[in-house]
C-alpha cells in the first residue's frame, strides 16, 4: 500500500511499518482497556479500537511483507519434494518454482548491490559469530550438543546455517511471490540447451523432467489421444542417481517391462546392443563405425579408406545376409579374403558350387614370386584372378569392390587400415564387446536394445557409457547410437509412420498438435559436450524434430562445444537449434552471453539525495535545500556475473523466443519405493566410481 505509492519501491530501509503498526495496536488497547480515561463513550471506543486495529494490521501486514523480502535476499529455504508429488501429466513438467524476471527485478537486484544497502545483504555479526563459534566447536566434547542446535535446519534456531547452495540468495529472493512454473510439453518441441558448470545441479534438474517425462508415458495414461512417448537418457559418466530414478519412476509409471539399461561397466545387468546392425541405407555403417577414427590433417586420407573398405565389406555382409557388427568388420577389414570367399558362395552357390576347385586350380599355376610380389598367398590371388573373370561377364559392384580391396599388397594394405584397426580392437575387446556385439555368442533371455522396437514398444531407455573407463569406447558407442538414433527416425519422418498403431494419427489433440502421428522421443543427453565428436548431433538436432525427436542436452560450457565440434559455426548451428535455454551457474563469461544477448536493455532507477546550504551573507538568515532526485540509466536486464553468481539447483529459463524466467529445482526427498537389489547394488558402485573429473573425453 504505501510502496505502491511511491516512484522507486524502496525495499532495502529499515522497516517503519511496524513502528505505525505497533503504536495502532497500543492505541487500540487503549480506547478498548481505558476508554473512560480519555473521556470517549463505549461504542467510539470500540470504533476507535476497530480503526486503530484496522490500520494496525495493514501496517504490520506490510512491514512484514518487507521483512519477509529483506529476509529472502540473504537466505532461501532448501527446496525439497516427495518424488512421489511428480505429477503424472502428458502436458507438462513441474520444474520448481519460479517468477517470470521483469525489469522490476532487475531494479531490486541492482539496489542490492548499492553500497549503503550493505547491511541487508552481509550476515549481521553475531549470525558470523555464532557461525564461526560452530565451526571451530563442532569437535568439542561439552559444547556438542550445543553446536548441533545451532546447526540444525530449524525454525526454531535463529542462527541457522544457510542451505549449502553457495552464490547469491538475491536473485532469486528479490521476488517473495513464486509460484509453481509449468512448462508446457508443446514448448520442448524446439529441443533444450541446459548449461551450467560441474557440480551445480544439472543432472539434478534431469533427474527432475526425466521423472516427469516416464510418468507423462505411464501405461496407464495412455489413450487414443496420448500414445505414450519414449524417453531415452545417455549418461557418460554414469550417475548412479540417475540410474535409481529411471527405475523408480518405469516401476511408478508401469513401464518396467519397457525398460531397457544398458550399460558398458555393468555387462551382467545390461541389454545388448549393436550400434552397426541397423540402418536405412547400408553406407550409414561405414559412417558410425569409423566417425572416431582421426579425419584431420594428414589422416583425412587414412580415414577415407577406413571409410570406404568398412562399406564394402559392410554391402558384402548385407549381401550374404550377415549382420554386421564391430567384430565381424573388424575380422573382414583384416582378412579381406574371408569376406570375399563368403561373398563368392553366395553368388556362386547355384551356378558354380565347386568354384574352390576352380581357384585351386588357378593357385598351382601360380609362380612364387607373384605371390611374394602382392604378399599374399596364391589361393588369394587365383581368388582375384577368378573373380575378375567372373567380371568379364557380369557386372557385380560388390565383388569389383572386393578385388580392389585384395588387389594391394597386403604391407600397403595394413598401413593404410592401421589408424582403424586399433579402434575396431577397442570395441571387439573388453568386458563391453560382448554387449556390442552380439550376434557372436548371444546370451539366452538377455534383452537387446534396437531403437525400432523401442519405439514401438514405447520405451524408457538409460544408456550408461562408462566414460570415466575408457572414454574413446564410450565417445564411439554414443556418437553410433545417435547416428542409428537418426536413422531410425528419418525413417519415421519419411514416412511419417511410427511403426505401429497407426490409430493414432485419426485423432486430434488440442495441446500437442505439434505430435500428431509422431510418438515423442524424449531424448536426455548428460554432458553433451563431451559427447559431442561429430555432424551427427547437428543432424539430430537439425532433422529429427520432424519425427517427433525432443532433445535436452547438458552442457558445461559453450567453449566446450567449439572445441569439440572444431568450428565455431557449427557450434553457433547446434546452439541455434535450441530453442529453450536453461541457464544456471556457469564458470565463464562467453556461455552467460548467450543468454545476456538475447534479453532487452531495460531502464534502472537510482535515487540522489541531494542537499545544500546557502549562505546569503546575513546574520539570521541562510537557505537550505534538500531534494531527492530520481534519474534513470539504462542496463542490461541480466549481466553475466548474475548468472555467474547463481546458487546451486537455480536457473534463468528462457523460453517463446524472449520469455525469461527465474526458476529454482527442487531436490528430491527419499524415495518410499525400494528398488531391485540388483540395481540398489549397480548405483551403489556407481557412486564409488564417480568423480566429477571434468573433460574425461581428453585422455581420447
Ligand atoms: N536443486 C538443488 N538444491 C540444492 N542442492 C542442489 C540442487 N541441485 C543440485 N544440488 C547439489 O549439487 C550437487 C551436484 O549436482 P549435480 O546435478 O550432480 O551437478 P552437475 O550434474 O551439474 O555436475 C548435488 O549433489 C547437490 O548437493
Ligand atoms: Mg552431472
Amino acid at each position: 500500500m504505501i510502496r505502491s505509492k511511491t516512484p522507486a519501491e524502496g525495499l532495502l530501509r529499515p522497516i517503519g511499518e511496524w513502528y505505525v503498526a505497533y503504536t495502532c495496536f497500543g492505541a487500540a488497547i487503549l480506547t478498548f482497556m481505558a476508554y473512560e480515561y480519555m473521556f470517549l463513550s463505549k461504542s467510539l471506543s470500540y470504533f476507535s479500537t476497530a480503526v486503530f486495529s484496522f490500520i494496525g494490521i495493514v501496517y504490520f501486514t506490510e512491514g512484514n511483507s518487507l521483512a519477509n523480502y529483506q529476509r529472502n535476499i540473504r537466505r532461501l529455504r532448501y527446496y525439497e519434494i516427495s518424488p512421489s508429488n511428480v505429477a503424472f501429466n502428458p502436458s507438462y513438467v513441474a520444474l520448481g518454482r519460479g517468477f517470470r524476471w521483469l525489469p522490476i527485478h532487475t531494479q531490486r537486484l541492482r539496489d542490492t548491490f548499492k553500497s549503503h544497502n550493505k547491511e541487508y545483504v552481509v550476515d549481521g555479526s553475531l549470525y558470523t559469530a555464532v557461525r564461526h563459534f560452530c565451526i571451530q566447536n563442532q569437535y568439542t566434547p561439552f559444547l556438542k550438543h550445543l553446536v548441533s542446535f545451532l546447526e540444525k535446519d530449524s525454525p526454531l534456531n535463529p542462527f541457522r546455517p544457510l542451505p549449502d547452495i553457495g552464490g547469491n540468495p538475491a536473485i532469486h529472493g528479490i521476488e517473495p511471490k513464486e509460484k509453481d512454473f509449468l512448462w508446457r510439453y508443446d514448448e520442448r518441441v524446439g529441443h533444450t540447451g541446459i548449461f551450467g558448470q560441474s557440480r551445480v545441479g544439472k543432472t539434478r534438474a534431469a533427474e527432475l523432467i526425466i521423472s516427469s517425462d516416464i510418468r507423462a508415458g505411464a501405461k496407464k495414461l495412455r489413450s487414443n489421444i496420448n500414445d505414450g512417448n519414449v524417453v531415452i537418457v545417455i549418461d557418460p559418466k554414469g550417475d548412479g542417481e540417475l540410474l535409481r530414478r529411471c527405475v523408480i519412476e518405469c516401476i511408478e509409471a508401469g513401464r518396467l517391462d519397457d525398460f531397457y539399461m544398458f550399460h558398458l561397466g555393468f555387462p551382467e545387468y545390461s541389454c545388448d546392443y549393436n550400434p552397426v546392425a541397423d540402418y536405412q541405407k547400408i553406407t550409414e555403417v561405414a559412417g558410425r563405425s569409423t566417425n572416431q577414427v582421426a579425419g584431420e590433417g594428414n589422416s583425412a586420407a587414412f580415414k577415407e579408406f577406413a571409410w570406404r573398405f568398412a562399406n564394402i565389406c559392410s554391402q558384402a555382409m548385407e549381401a550374404v545376409g550377415e549382420e554386421v557388427s564391430y567384430e565381424t568388420l573388424s575380422h573382414y577389414i583384416s582378412n579381406p579374403e574371408d569376406v570375399t570367399e563368403r561373398y563368392l558362395d553366395k553368388i556362386l552357390h547355384v551356378e558354380d558350387p565347386d568354384w574352390r576347385q576352380t581357384v585351386n586350380e588357378i593357385a598351382a599355376e601360380i609362380d612364387d614370386r607373384a605371390a611374394s610380389f602382392k604378399d599374399r598367398t596364391k589361393y588369394v590371388i587365383a581368388m582375384i584372378h577368378f573373380s575378375k573373370d567372373l567380371l568379364s561377364a557380369r557386372s557385380d559392384n560388390i565383388l569389383r569392390h572386393l578385388v580392389g580391396m585384395l588387389e594391394y599388397n597386403k604391407s600397403y594394405y595394413d598401413k593404410i587400415v592401421a589408424s582403424f584397426l586399433p579402434f575396431l580392437d577397442k570395441m571387439t575387446t573388453g568386458k563391453a564387446s560382448r554387449l556390442l556385439n552380439p550376434s557372436i555368442k548371444p546370451t539366452p533371455g538377455k534383452k537387446r536394445l534396437r531403437w525400432r522396437d523401442v519405439i514401438s514398444r514405447r520405451g524408457v531407455v538409460y544408456i550408461g557409457l562408462d566414460a570415466l573407463t575408457d572414454p574413446v569406447v564410450a565417445v564411439a558407442v554414443a556418437s553410433a547410437a545417435l547416428s542409428d538414433l537418426i536413422s531410425v527416425s528419418g525413417e519415421i519422418y519419411k514416412t511419417g509412420s511410427n511403426f505401429d498403431e497407426p490409430t493414432f494419427k485419426k485423432h486430434k489433440s488440442k495441446l500437442n498438435k505439434k505430435w500428431q502421428g509422431n510418438v515423442p522421443i524424449l531424448l536426455h543427453l548428460d554432458e553433451f559436450n563431451e559427447l559431442i565428436t561429430g555432424d551427427e548431433i547437428i543432424q539430430l538436432l537439425n532433422k529429427a524434430g520432424g519425427a517427433g525427436l525432443i532433445a535436452q542436452v547438458y552442457s558445461q560450457t559453450l567453449k566446450d562445444i567449439e572445441a569439440k565440434i572444431g568450428s565455431s559455426a557449427k557450434a553457433a548451428q547446434i546452439i541455434g537449434n535450441l530453442q529453450n535455454l536453461i541457464m544456471m551457474r556457469v564458470a565463464e563469461e562467453s556461455t552467460a552471453e548467450l543468454l545476456v544477448s538475447k534479453l532487452p536493455m531495460v531502464e534502472i532507477e537510482s535515487n540522489t539525495g541531494v542537499s545544500g546550504t546557502k549562505d546569503s551573507g546575513d546574520l539570521f538568515s541562510g537557505q537550505t535545500d534538500n531534494q531527492d532526485r530520481l534519474t534513470t540509466k539504462e542496463d542490461h536486464m541480466l549481466r553475466a556475473s548474475d548468472i555467474m553468481a547463481l546458487p546451486k539447483g537455480q536457473a534463468f529459463f528462457l523460453k517463446n523466443g524472449g520469455e525469461v524466467w527465474k526458476v529454482r529445482f527442487p531436490m528430491f526427498a527419499k524415495d518410499r519405493l525400494k528398488l531391485p537389489v540388483e540395481v540398489e547394488a549397480m548405483a551403489k558402485e556407481m557412486k564409488s566410481k564417480y568423480h566429477t573429473s571434468d573433460g574425461w573425453a581428453e585422455r581420447l
